[in-house]
């Protein structure tokens, strides 16, 4: 790949001939595989305004593992602008190229493309600023401030500025309250952009959540926060919405007089790898139920927008949340099952239990599992139930949604070899990512046997490309300042509002005789009992 011209423009530049320069650098410097004929009629790509990305906790894992290999991938592909600068910061002390050789090795390890393009890191890590801070230091963030306007002059990134906190949470109110003391959320007359993303969890429930949301939005207005939940952001999620406003032949049949149910599985063979002090605070349902699986469930029952404009989308995502039943006491009892894994065995290898993981209590009573029926109380979805199931180290990693359609209103068939199942579209969010309508057809011969079969899409023999990981697709969407794949403040109190009541209700009871599933099986055997009690079973994926 060419190397990028050093970015370097006069400080007198306004802010659009910065725009445009960029523009012409990033054209300047296309490759190949930019002009690919495979990819002519996918994404239009845009770049964004010249700018700095500020990256709190730019020494921790999330930074190391998902932040940095995107940010670095974009640049690859010249998908950022030439007068950008990435500022790291944290408290441990380093120089910008002490730092700069630490992130290549995260780079080397955990980025999708390997092997590293040594021009494109060259001019990446050339543009790479350490900044030491503490986070109660006053004037430590007075010292950020100013070498981020130092930045705009030397660098020519245009007062535009992107924070990701990938912190601790705990540590988010703080931060934002010292980013407002010291002016960095100012969005400046003429141009200068201010936005801040926020990690997951947000909040640990409704009210703390909500408490969070007044915390932040003191300092920055609700459109300038990007609150991230990465699966938004996967091609195979953002593939639902095409799906199913895209095509013209399923809307009319996804609704309470076609569809039976549907399931929502995220499956992870992985325990928790390393993060036992972070999930002994979380468990599943802080974790991926009340954000993941509710997104999904979200975009699955969510009626058509009037357009993708990010509140017009967030809007009727919304409505699905506010519509969802909260659960009574009895029923929680009854429809949501927690478990936690004992030892057992994982693709053939043994894995110990959860309660044995480092930093995990022994007598730890915090669910690796859960699952439940929930009901959306409106005109479309009315007496449908959603099944959702999260769980770790089962026996594979998996996540798919499964719309079961009703059985035929006449069973023709029922006396021929093989009756047909009721029709199933599922939804392979990863791995193996694509589509699969199961249907009936009849057997070869002269007979009527009949037998289901699978009808099967699949992205990677479909298309040659590869798909960016979910924090690329994030990340872009941030700095060109869409916000449709992140969640707004109502959103996220109104998921709390749905889980709040089931993990309250938890904590006045005692917790089931957990390890209540081996590692490597499908969950606690109440899982099995919540849905065969409706005539149902989960799915066999
Ligand atoms: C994170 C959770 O949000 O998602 C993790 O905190 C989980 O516990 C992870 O392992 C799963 O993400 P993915 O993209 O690997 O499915």
């Amino acid at each position: 790949m060419p190397t990028r011209a050093p970015a370097a423009p006069p400080p007198a530049r306004t802010a659009r001939e910065l725009r445009e320069a960029a523009a012409a650098t990033h054209r300047r410097s296309r490759t190949d595989s930019d002009v690919n004929p495979l990819r002519e009629g996918l994404r239009l790509e845009r770049v964004p305004d010249p700018c700095a990305f500020v990256l709190f906790g730019a020494t921790g894992d999330l930074a190391h593992r998902k932040v940095i290999p995107a940010i670095y991938q974009l640049w690859r592909t010249n998908l950022l602008p030439a007068e950008f600068s990435l500022v790291a910061v944290a408290r441990r002390p380093y120089t910008n190229e002490s730092f700069a050789a630490e992130v290549r090795a995260s780079v080397e390890k955990y980025s999708r493309v390997q092997p590293i393009d040594e021009g494109a890191w060259a001019e990446l890590a050339k543009r790479i600023v350490y900044q030491q801070l503490d986070f109660a230091d006053d004037a430590a963030f007075d010292r950020l401030s100013t070498r981020l306007d130092e930045l705009d002059k030397g660098c020519g990134t245009a007062g535009n500025r992107l924070f990701y906190l990938a912190t601790q949470p705990s540590q988010v109110t703080e931060i934002v309250r010292q980013m407002g003391r010291a002016g960095l959320d100012h969005e400046m007359r003429g141009g200068g952009w201010r936005r801040v993303i926020v990690e997951k969890p947000f909040g640990r429930d409704y009210d703390s959540a909500r408490l969070l949301n007044h915390e932040v939005n003191k300092v920055f207005r609700e459109s300038q926060v990007y609150r991230i939940d990465h699966y938004l952001g996967k091609e195979t999620v953002r593939n639902l919405l095409v799906f199913r406003f895209g095509n013209g032949i399923f809307e009319p049949v996804w609704n309470r007089s076609y569809i039976d149910h549907v399931q929502i599985t995220m499956a992870e063979s992985i325990g928790v790898e390393g993060r036992g002090a972070f999930y002994e605070e979380t468990g599943a349902t802080r974790d991926i139920l009340q954000n993941h699986l509710l997104q999904l469930m979200t975009l699955v029952a969510m009626e058509p927008p009037s357009s993708f404009q990010a509140d017009a989308l967030r809007d009727q995502k919304l409505a699905v949340l506010r519509a969802v039943c909260t659960p009574t006491a009895e029923e929680i009892r009854r429809e949501i099952v927690r478990g936690q894994y004992g030892p057992g065995w994982v693709a053939g290898e043994p894995a110990d239990g959860y309660r044995q993981e480092p930093e995990v209590d022994p007598e730890s009573e915090t669910e690796t599992y859960v699952a439940g029926r929930f009901t959306i109380d409106d005109w479309r979805w009315s007496g449908v139930p959603f099944y959702l199931r999260a769980g770790k180290r089962m026996p594979k990693r998996a996540t798919e949604i499964a719309i079961q359609f009703k059985e035929v209103p006449l069973r023709l068939f029922r006396d021929s070899a093989g009756d047909p199942a009721p029709n199933v579209l599922a939804m392979r969010i990863q791995p193996d990512e694509g589509i699969m309508l199961r249907f009936a057809a009849k057997v070869p011969g002269l007979g009527l046997d009949v037998r289901t079969v699978n009808m099967d899409f699949a992205y990677d023999s479909s298309f040659v490309v590869d798909s960016p990981d979910a924090y690329e697709t994030l990340i872009l969407d941030a700095l060109l300042g869409d916000a449709s794949l992140f969640t707004r403040a109502d959103e996220v109190e109104a998921a709390w509002s749905i889980v709040t009541p089931i993990i309250n209700s938890w904590a006045e009871v005692p917790a089931p005789h957990f390890p209540d599933y081996a590692a490597g099986s499908w969950g606690p055997e109440g899982a099995d009992h919540l849905i065969e009690r409706d005539g149902r079973r989960w799915r066999r994926i």
